[in-house]
């Protein structure tokens, strides 16, 4: 069977879930270990752990003001890029996930995988390809020497982003891949932002990926390339990379066997992933300060922005969740969209984020109205009976293993596409970029909640259709973000 972007599309909304093998959903308790711990040898170069912790406020950020940590020698910026990136930041054992990572993923799961391309310093058409290992922080020397006809220009690496679709198969199962697309957007929107920040160029474009694939990804594993960006390097870079690389034997997962084969939809979806963008990515939007900009940022805490990343959290508690009914004043929403739209005004727009369809719910008893809002904060309809509307928001768990306690929310996000209208402009590359983009979206909101001292989680698995249809939401729900308040009590170990 070959899947159609038409079945793809229904595949990812909970009308299907029933067709799709997913263990989670049928055994939570036991569906199965990550993947199998081993052991990797390799050639490693351990990074620089001497790294920046803190890089000037959120808000210098946001106004394009640049940081000191754009100085530092290449090595701690790359190195800084990729802790807070993709390496465990937090441990807290009392907790489920124990390890946080500077994003969020679909299940604590981390599920990209990030290598570098680099042109080989000797061989002309030849390049170089290490893959970082965050939980070493480390680059292992993956390959010596790969064939890259179209050869790499001097002072540019290219930094690939791998959907490690074998990471979340045995929790997920067909699913996996609809997670793995989301969570590659969340990590080129935190890419993105940290390249900025450390001072390092970059551009966005169309590349090869399924060509890069061929090349990267080692023969028989289940990955796939889903972004790739070319970064600009100074002369030092190459010496670092060849500079102490070391022969090591770390503890590592091991992709498990035979996940194809147990999940007939998997190979399928991953094909349609593969469809190639033909056209230019959307233009970014205008960043020009403005005075009513100036006031915004004059009223945001003055939050670190190393630290707003730290803190950045989904608030899962083993403990139990303890809300904090803020009392948000009637600009809070306001003040929070102008933010995430600033945010997002520094970096590029990802493919058809453009055309991503944004709305949100405001829950809290203080604040705003209760209702449905857009993207600028402005209303669209006012709860009339606000009981009614909070039990239509409760009531889309899609199985009674889910938790989720709608009296803990602020406010609530829903990213939605009109999947005939992006079908037409992208094609089957469609429902790659589309997810990728909501995942940028929804990161977003996680670091403005995070400035704002609020958790944010993005859900994927809920009824969406039924809250839908009763909120009154056009296109099709790719994403939510739940943001709240809580007592975040878990006792945590910073690691790094
Ligand atoms: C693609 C994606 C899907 C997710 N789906 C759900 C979900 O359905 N339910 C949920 O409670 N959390 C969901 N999450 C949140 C993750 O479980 C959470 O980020 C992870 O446990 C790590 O915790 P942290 O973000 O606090 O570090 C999702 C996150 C991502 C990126």
């Amino acid at each position: 069977m070959k899947i159609t972007l038409q079945d793809a599309w229904g595949l990812a909304s909970d009308r299907r879930f029933d067709n799709l093998d997913m263990p989670i959903l049928h055994d939570p308790v036991n569906y199965g270990a990550k993947a199998d711990i081993g052991s990797h040898y390799g050639e490693f170069l351990s990074l620089s752990t001497d790294l920046p912790r803190s890089a000037g406020a959120f808000t210098q950020f946001l106004a394009g003001e640049k940081s000191e940590v754009s100085e530092l020698p290449f090595e701690q910026r790359i190195s800084a890029v990729l802790r807070y990136l993709s390496s465990p930041m937090r441990f807290e054992p009392l907790n489920s996930p124990e390890v946080h990572y500077p994003v969020s993923s679909f299940g604590g799961l981390l599920s990209c995988g990030i290598k570098f391309v680099c042109r080989h310093p000797e061989k002309n058409g030849y390049a170089e390809v290490f893959h970082f290992y965050g939980n070493y922080h480390a680059l292992e020397k993956q390959h010596a020497c790969v064939e890259w006809p179209d050869a790499l220009p001097i002072g540019e690496w290219l930094v690939v982003i791998t959907g490690q679709y074998w990471t979340v198969g045995r929790k997920y199962g067909d699913f996996s891949p609809f997670g793995v697309v989301l969570d590659s957007g969340i990590i080129l929107a935190q890419l993105q932002y940290l390249l900025n920040l450390f001072g390092i160029g970059f551009s966005t474009g169309n590349l090869d990926l399924n060509r890069i694939g061929e090349r990267v990804i080692p023969t028989g594993s289940f990955q796939q390339v889903l972004a790739a960006l070319p970064i600009s390097v100074p002369d030092e870079a190459a010496t670092m990379l060849n500079g102490s690389l070391k022969p090591m034997e770390i503890a590592a997962y091991q992709e498990p066997k035979g996940i194809t084969e147990r999940f007939s939809l998997l190979n399928d979806t991953v094909d349609l992933l593969s469809a190639s963008y033909e056209k230019h990515w959307p233009e970014s939007p205008e960043n020009a300060e403005t005075e009513s900009d100036a006031q915004l940022l004059q009223s945001l805490p003055d939050t670190d922005i190393l630290d707003v990343i730290y803190n950045r959290t989904s608030s899962s508690d083993r403990l139990g969740f303890s809300q904090i009914n803020k009392m948000l004043d009637g600009e809070f929403l306001q003040r929070f969209m102008k933010t995430f739209h600033k945010l997002r005004s520094r970096r590029a727009l990802l493919p058809l984020e453009d055309k991503l369809m944004l709305n949100l719910a405001w829950i809290n008893n203080f604040g705003p109205s209760m209702g449905l809002y857009n993207d600028q904060a402005e209303p669209i309809y006012i709860a009339q009976d606000t009981k009614q509307f909070r039990n239509i928001l409760q009531d889309r768990l899609y199985s009674t293993n889910q938790k989720y306690n709608i009296a803990s929310m602020t406010l609530e996000m829903y990213i939605s596409v009109d999947t005939y209208q992006v079908s037409e402009f992208a094609g089957n590359s469609a429902f790659r970029l589309a997810h990728m983009a909501a995942g940028a979206v929804a990161h977003d909101m996680c670091l403005v909640a995070s400035l704002f001292g609020a958790f944010a989680r993005p859900v994927r698995m809920f009824r969406d259709t039924k809250l839908q249809q009763r909120l009154g939401l056009d296109g099709q729900l790719l994403m939510q973000v739940l943001v709240g308040f809580n007592r975040y009590n878990n006792y945590a170990l910073t690691i790094l």
